[in-house]
């Protein structure tokens, strides 16, 4: 198994709802680690609810290289945050630009997972159009991109990239979110599986019983190659066939 790099993991304590103490979070790296990842973005939430300033998230991950030194877990961590769509709205540029994936690589942002009326991706091409790289949180789970597959696929098409849950393969998120996963990744459409683990015990990694799964479901998918990269290399998509 190859050393696997994680684009999706709430791993910081205390500031969202991933793990709420250093000892919860330990518990979390170590299961990264156990699980094969050898490199995590911390990707806290980032919304009007979490609105974490810059200068403590900062300082939190900082705090969080050295409980992981301290502790020798063997886990090189990432900055960023998931940021939704109503923290977008009103948000300095120098703190976009400041939460992107290791400060160069996209920004992940996350669509409402509830219905809206209206079409929620404006923001996103509008960004892309900014030239701010984006990479689109589970998009299997968003209930507007499970009804419209047609609209991540115009999101991608205008160079966003997207992460499916490794949870949502082994049906940890419903039959829908599952559906949704395998239709996107049969369409070319994913670029990245990711842990989106928030807790050891109730959210834990599972890439590793995602890929067991994917083998057995869908021989054809490498699941290594949409694990393992970093941000700034994004691996080529198949040609689409949804
Ligand atoms: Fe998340």
């Amino acid at each position: 198994m190859s050393v696997r790099v994680d684009l999706h993991c709430h791993l910081l304590p205390a500031l969202d709802d991933g793990p709420r103490t250093d000892e919860e979070t330990l518990a979390l790296a170590r299961a990264l680690v156990a699980d094969g990842v050898g490199t995590v973005a911390a990707t806290p939430h980032r919304t009007v609810r979490f609105a974490t300033p810059l200068h403590e998230l900062t300082a939190r991950f900082d705090a969080l290289q050295r409980l992981l030194a301290a502790h020798e877990v063997p886990l090189q961590v990432l900055t960023g945050s998931e940021v939704a769509v109503d923290a977008l709205l009103d948000m300095p540029e120098t703190e976009l630009q400041a939460l992107r994936l290791g400060g160069t690589g996209p920004l992940l942002v996350e669509l409402p997972q509830r219905e809206v009326g209206g079409d929620p991706t404006w923001i996103v091409h509008d960004l892309l159009k900014r030239g701010v790289p984006v990479l689109l949180a589970h998009p299997e789970r968003i209930p507007f991109f499970q009804a419209d597959y047609a609209s991540l696929r115009a999101l991608v098409d205008a160079g966003a990239h997207a992460q499916v849950t490794a949870g949502a393969f082994t049906g940890r998120y419903g039959r829908t979110a599952q559906q949704a996963a395998l239709d996107m990744l049969d369409g070319g459409l994913v670029d990245v599986i990711a842990s989106d683990a928030h807790h050891a015990d109730l959210r834990p990694p599972e890439l590793e019983s995602a890929r067991r799964w994917l083998a057995e479901h869908r021989p054809s998918a490498a699941f290594d190659d949409l694990a393992v990269h970093t941000p700034a290399v994004l691996i080529p998509r198949p040609a689409p066939t949804l």
